[in-house]
């Protein structure tokens, strides 16, 4: 493995292996406070990102290594017309490693096939973040010890949500997990998912547009927010912007064991008074997303575990 671009670019040996990294790395994180020595990760985000850039660039500096990068395409030469394959070519003079975030999809896909260096896809477009879901099934098996025999309630922009895409291609590939895809009607999962992914591992699911009647059947619900940078036009995402929101009376349906998530940003479709429930982990989620960033920059460097 040289890049990850995509969630199923690890096996689910390799990703369990990572999932236990991470662990390992969360229960003693000073026993990996060098490994990263002298080594650079440049963080190439041609989008706005506050979770992704900070994490990766806090993960690297956590083993020892350091930072160098842009956060906005405008501060970048790609405001100058450079391409992304040219940009990659000269980042590869400068560090280790590196994670692009980038507006169209497939653009870390080119990175890779013109990179010396490994390319980590930090959210591409509408279509993967395969990071975030490193993040979640960290999270979800440190909550429910397991991550097969799980019903994942999805709710929000599912058709946008790269998250919940990435998400979905890693979670078929656990035993009996079940969908509850919950959302508006003009906001359901792409048809290519349904078809490709869920149909073709005869995986159960549910569409639906009703979130409190599913909540007592989840073990995790997975919120989103309307995506409104991939709206074609704003009447639509006002129309759409609140069609579910989460606060402490919806609550009430939900099991004593199941767990809200979030990738966040959160807009309005989580009421702040829930976040005092126990079981919405949101912001333990992100402190997750550290340690998992920090096991995959580990392993993609090839860095040996300490003894
Ligand atoms: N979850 C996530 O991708 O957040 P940012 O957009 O802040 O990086």
């Amino acid at each position: 493995m040289n890049h990850l671009i995509s969630p199923m670019d690890l096996s689910v040996t390799e990703t369990n292996e990572l999932l236990e990294l991470a662990q390992r790395i969360k229960d003693n994180p000073e026993k990996y406070a060098n490994v990263c020595k002298g080594k650079k990760i440049a963080t190439l985000f041609y989008e706005p990102s506050t979770r992704t850039r900070l994490s990766f660039e806090s993960a690297m500096i956590n083993l020892g290594g350091s930072v160098i990068g842009f956060s906005s395409a405008d501060s970048s030469s790609a405001a100058k017309g450079e391409s992304v394959a040219d940009t990659i070519r000269v980042i590869s003079c400068f560090a280790d490693i590196c994670a692009m975030r980038h507006p169209k999809e497939g653009a870390p896909t080119v990175a890779a096939a013109n990179s010396k260096i490994p390319v980590i896809n930090a959210g591409d477009g509408g279509h993967n973040h395969p990071t975030q879901t490193l993040t979640d099934l960290l999270t979800i098996k440190a909550l429910k010890g397991d991550l097969n025999n799980l019903t994942i309630g999805l709710c929000g922009d599912l058709k946008f949500g790269r998250t919940v895409h990435s998400l979905i291609n890693a979670m078929v590939r656990y035993e009996n997990t079940k969908f509850v895809l919950i959302s508006p009607n003009e906001l359901k999962i792409p048809d290519y998912l349904r078809r490709e992914v869920l149909e073709a591992n005869a995986i159960k699911y549910i569409e639906t547009d009703e979130l409190e009647r599913y909540m007592p059947n989840l073990d995790i619900l997975y919120m989103t927010r309307v995506q409104r940078e991939r709206f074609f036009n704003e009447e639509d995402y006002v129309r759409l912007k609140d069609s579910f929101i989460l606060d402490e009376k919806k609550m009430q349906y939900a099991p004593e064991n199941m767990y809200v998530l979030h990738p966040l940003p959160r807009v309005n479709e989580i009421s702040v008074g829930v976040d005092k429930d126990k079981r919405a982990v949101y912001f333990d989620q992100v402190q997750y997303g550290v340690y998992a960033r920090m096991a995959l920059i580990m392993k993609l460097l090839n860095i040996e575990e300490p003894k």
